[in-house]
Order: structure tokens, then C-alpha cells, then sequence
């Protein structure tokens, strides 16, 4: 094997090693202020480096989570005591990550869709980050559930684009982490996000497979398969895990080194719910499922926090906790017991 595809397989696994998942922290600026704007804080160059800081530097983190997803910003901060965020997570244990799209823009001709952008300049760009330290990259996809959509066309765009910035990624060393996200906005029923999850993830295969992406250098981060948020009828726990598990075994390849989650705009302790029962009632899976979420990662340390320096340990502790939870849901070992002891 290469040396490039050595160092691409060993960060693979290392990102989906047993008991370890992924603290994303790439939001872009306009959606950091909007985080913000929830605690009251001003979103400023330093209010975001400061933050971002006491997630990085967590004490701990590393027992927990294999790697970070930075933002373009975010990779070329410090933290106060000068040492680059990038520098700073590798002497954590923790892998640095970046997102690497420029953003979900209306489809055209498609009212209601959106197509991720990003590609232009990319292999430049992904050089630069890797000098940076970055070991993998982020794109996401965003699907959207409505009348009549997703169109094809909607879908076939975004797995193209993501092939391409895969093979991208792959070419200069760094994994990519392909991100198609159905969206759990709408009022749909669970059957339906099956549905469009299942067709999305053909697609993404079947783009991967035309661009000659290799698909054992890949992971893939990916919604659960969940009732839509305004759906009056909302499926329990153990239906999302049973639909989630059987849309990705009928529709990943074996050879994929791992799966993470994104959280999407469930709460916190729902989003390890879902992932604990996935992993409890299946031993057997070809890949890990895992964790790489945002929202239901930060949201208690973001509230204990408030942007103050002096709830810092505290929201530290808050993040720790979460992490902890998932990690043993990695395994099927957490139960809701947990919380109340926090
Ligand atoms: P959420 O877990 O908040 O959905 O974010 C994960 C993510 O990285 C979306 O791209």
C-alpha cells in the first residue's frame, strides 16, 4: 500500500476507533451568531476564539472524541496561551478536521432546493489545510422533504458534488467525511425520510463509485431516519434505531471503515438515545456507528457557559458529560439514568 493511502486507512479508523466519535464545531459565522444570540453574547473574532478554545482544550475530551471539525476561521486561531487550535488538539490526542464546502445555495430551477458549493479552488484550499494540519474534511448536503421534493435532480447534483470534493480530499491525503443531511424540518412521516434517505444514498454511492473515490478512505456522516419535527405522529426510539440501521444496510457498502451521525435539531439526550439503541440491539454491523454532532453536543456547554470566563469549567464539565453519554452509546452502554446524575 502507498504511503498516502496508508496514512488515509489509519486516519479512517481512528476517527470511528471503538468508543470515540466527533465534536463538530465548524458552525460558519452567520450560524455561530445565531448560537450566540441564544446566550446573549456578542459574536465577535474573540468571543468565537474564546469559545472555541474551552471546547478544544476540554480536559479529558480525548477519552471521548478522536477528532474536531474546525471552521476556516476556527483552524487559524490559538488558543490564550498562543498555541495553534491545530496544534493545540494534536498535543489533546484529538484529530484535527475541516469544513471545507462554502455553503447550501438555491438550486436553480428547483424552487425549495439547495446544492452545496465549495469546489472551486479546493484542491488548493485542501492543500493549504492539510499544512494546517487538517487529517480529514467535511461537505455537507442538504436535502430538503416538501411537496414534490427531492427532485432528482436535487439529489444527483449534491452526490456529484460530493464525489468530486471526495476524490479532491483523497488525492491530498485528508479523508472526506461525505455529509448528505435529509432534513427533519418538515411534517412528514418516518416512512418518507426512509425513503429519501435510501434514494440520497444511492446516489452518493453510485457518484462515489463513478469518480473512483475509494470507498474503504471515506466515512460517512448521515441524518437517522426520524419523523419529521411537525409531524403529529412522532416514531419512538427503538423505530428510529430499527429504520435507521436497515436504511444503511441496504444501502452502504460493507467496506465503508465508518458511520457518524449528525444530530440535526434533536435534543441532546434523544440524539444519544437513538444512537445507544442503534448500537444495544446490533452487534454485527459491518461498520462502527458512531457520533459527529454539533447541536446536541454543545447546546448544555454553550447554556453553562453564557460567555462568561468564569463558567468556563462549568461549561466544560457540560460537555464532558455529553460526550461521555455518546461514547457509551458507541457501545449500546448508556442509559437515561445518566443525566439525572449530572
Ligand atoms: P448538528 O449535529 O448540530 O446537526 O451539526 C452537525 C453538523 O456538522 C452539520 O453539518
Amino acid at each position: 500500500m502507498s504511503d498516502k493511502a496508508n496514512e488515509l486507512e489509519q486516519t479512517a479508523r481512528t476517527m470511528v476507533e471503538t468508543g470515540k466519535g466527533i465534536l463538530a464545531i465548524d458552525e460558519s459565522s452567520p450560524t455561530i451568531k445565531k448560537r450566540f444570540d441564544t446566550i446573549n453574547t456578542e459574536s465577535t473574532e474573540e468571543s468565537r476564539r474564546a469559545y472555541r478554545d474551552l471546547l478544544i482544550t476540554a480536559p479529558g475530551g480525548n477519552e471521548f472524541i478522536s477528532g474536531m471539525i474546525l471552521y476556516d476561521e476556527t483552524i487559524r486561531q490559538s488558543s490564550s496561551d498562543g498555541t495553534p487550535f491545530p496544534r493545540s488538539l494534536i498535543d489533546h490526542g484529538i484529530m484535527p478536521g475541516i469544513k471545507v464546502d462554502t455553503g447550501a445555495k438555491d438550486l436553480a430551477g428547483h424552487p425549495g432546493e439547495k446544492v452545496t458549493e465549495g469546489l472551486d479552488g479546493l484542491r488548493e484550499r485542501l492543500a493549504e489545510y492539510r499544512e494546517l494540519g487538517a487529517k480529514f474534511a467535511k461537505w455537507r448536503a442538504v436535502i430538503t422533504i416538501g411537496d414534490k421534493i427531492p427532485s432528482t435532480a436535487c439529489i444527483e447534483a449534491n452526490a456529484h458534488a460530493l464525489a468530486r470534493y471526495a476524490g479532491l480530499c483523497q488525492e491530498a491525503g485528508i479523508v472526506p467525511m461525505v455529509e448528505p443531511e435529509v432534513l427533519m424540518d418538515a411534517d412528514n412521516t418516518i416512512e418518507r425520510c426512509y425513503e429519501v434517505t435510501e434514494a440520497t444514498l444511492k446516489s452518493l454511492f453510485n457518484a462515489l463509485n463513478q469518480q473512483d473515490v475509494a470507498i474503504e478512505h471515506t466515512i460517512l456522516k448521515v441524518n437517522m431516519v426520524v419523523s419529521g419535527k411537525q409531524c403529529a405522529t412522532q416514531a419512538g426510539i427503538q423505530e428510529v434505531a430499527d429504520m435507521t440501521v436497515r436504511c444503511l444496510s441496504e444501502n452502504v457498502p460493507a467496506e465503508l471503515p465508518g458511520i457518524v451521525f449528525l444530530s440535526g435539531g434533536q435534543t441532546p439526550e434523544l440524539a444519544t438515545a437513538h444512537l445507544n439503541a442503534m448500537n444495544a440491539s446490533n452487534n454485527s454491523l459491518p461498520w462502527p456507528l458512531s457520533f459527529s454532532y454539533g447541536r446536541a453536543l454543545q447546546e448544555p456547554c454553550l447554556n453553562a457557559w453564557l460567555g462568561k470566563e468564569e463558567n468556563v469549567e462549568a461549561a466544560q464539565n457540560a460537555l464532558l458529560h455529553r460526550e461521555k453519554c455518546n461514547s457509551l452509546a458507541c457501545s449500546g452502554k448508556y442509559s437515561e439514568d445518566m443525566e439525572s446524575a449530572a
